[in-house]
């Protein structure tokens, strides 16, 4: 996978650390659903990011990605912060999925991929309407490119299936091979297994170790434990917004704490706002209090379209 042109220089940060979070706060009236949190991510890595329903990881990365304007803290890449539009960060290099899928139901697999190339194709919207030789062969660039991500997903024999017909496994790799037809350095997956079976599980997983080892680093959240263990140098836990710790597997599983958290007992500390563990209803871009985000306008790797599949995704 090549670097994406519009990727930020590095600029006094560690050489190896892409993504940086400081101090990331996000309130909602008086929620606050995201507390100060501090995460890196390094290059080739995988991180994970676990803790119980309405801990606020999905808030965390809509701050990441520019859906939601971080009340307190800052987001950089590669040295340089990140937009606010959900758009340019994509262009910088951060792609990511939906816990809830959101792909255009009604376009088939392959356009569902060429839709994620938006942002690596110069020609603009006169070459297209002209259909211009420039357009036509950034079209078979993108055609073979996003044929490439199909094979690498497991979707190619898919390719003209709309998306609304695929089994709920496959609508999740398709959303994968979206986001990385954006060619991101950083992909964030948000429940990439949650509805599939053991067997889907452990082809996601070879997928995902099969992205960094094409030299994109991957933050993931996840439900399935041995996904996670199985999978992430590193695994930050966060709990009421807060984040609880952080390490290996190892530091991780052998903490009291997470455990804890997972059987709800509540934190020692003087937080203020009522534990909120209980699961959101749709947290990728609309207020549930009607609190006005930063800028949910979707772009087009967070399509508006309803999700291809009637379910939910926000549980496990
Ligand atoms: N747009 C919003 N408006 C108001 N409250 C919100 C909004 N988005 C999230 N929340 C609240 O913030 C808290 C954290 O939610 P979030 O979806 O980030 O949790 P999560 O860790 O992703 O949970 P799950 O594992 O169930 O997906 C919840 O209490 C949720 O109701
Ligand atoms: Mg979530």
């Amino acid at each position: 996978m090549t670097t994406p042109p519009n990727a930020a220089t590095t600029t006094g940060t560690d050489r190896d650390t892409i993504l940086r979070a400081d101090g990331v706060t996000m309130r909602f009236g008086g929620l606050t659903a995201v507390r100060g949190v501090d995460l890196t991510v390094g290059s080739g890595e995988i991180v994970g990011l676990i803790g119980p329903n309405g801990a606020g990881k999905t808030t965390f990365f809509n701050c990441l990605t520019g859906l939601y304007v971080p009340t307190e803290g800052t987001v950089s890449y590669r040295g340089t912060r990140l937009s606010r539009k959900p758009h340019l960060v994509t262009q910088a290099g951060v792609a990511r999925t939906f816990q809830n899928i959101r792909l255009f139901a009604n376009m088939t697999v392959l356009e569902n991929v060429l839709v994620g190339r938006h942002t690596r194709t110069k020609e603009g919207l006169w070459s297209a309407l002209l259909r211009g030789p420039g357009f036509k062969k950034a079209e078979r660039t993108s055609e073979q490119r996003a044929m490439e991500l199909l094979e690498f997903t497991g979707l190619a024999h898919k390719r003209d299936h709309l998306a609304r017909n695929l089994p709920y496994g496959e609508q999740r790799k398709l959303e994968i091979a979206r986001a990385l037809a954006s060619e991101p350095g950083l992909l964030l997956l948000d429940e990439p297994t949650a509805g599939m079976n053991p067997q889907e599980t452990r082809a996601t997983q070879d997928l995902v170790l099969a992205i960094r080892a094409q030299g994109t680093a991957v933050l993931v959240i996840e439900h399935d434990m041995r996904f996670i263990f199985n999978l992430c140098d590193r695994v930050a836990v966060l709990v009421q917004g807060q984040k609880l710790i952080e390490g290996t597997a190892d530091v991780v599983q052998a903490d009291d704490r997470v455990i804890a958290a997972y059987l709800g007992t509540p934190l020692d500390d003087d937080t203020p706002d009522a534990p909120h563990t209980a699961p959101p209803t749709d947290t990728d871009g609309t207020p549930a209090d009607g609190t006005p985000a930063a800028d949910p306008a979707p772009d087009a790797t967070a399509p508006a379209d309803p999700p291809a599949q009637g379910h939910t995704g926000d549980t496990p």
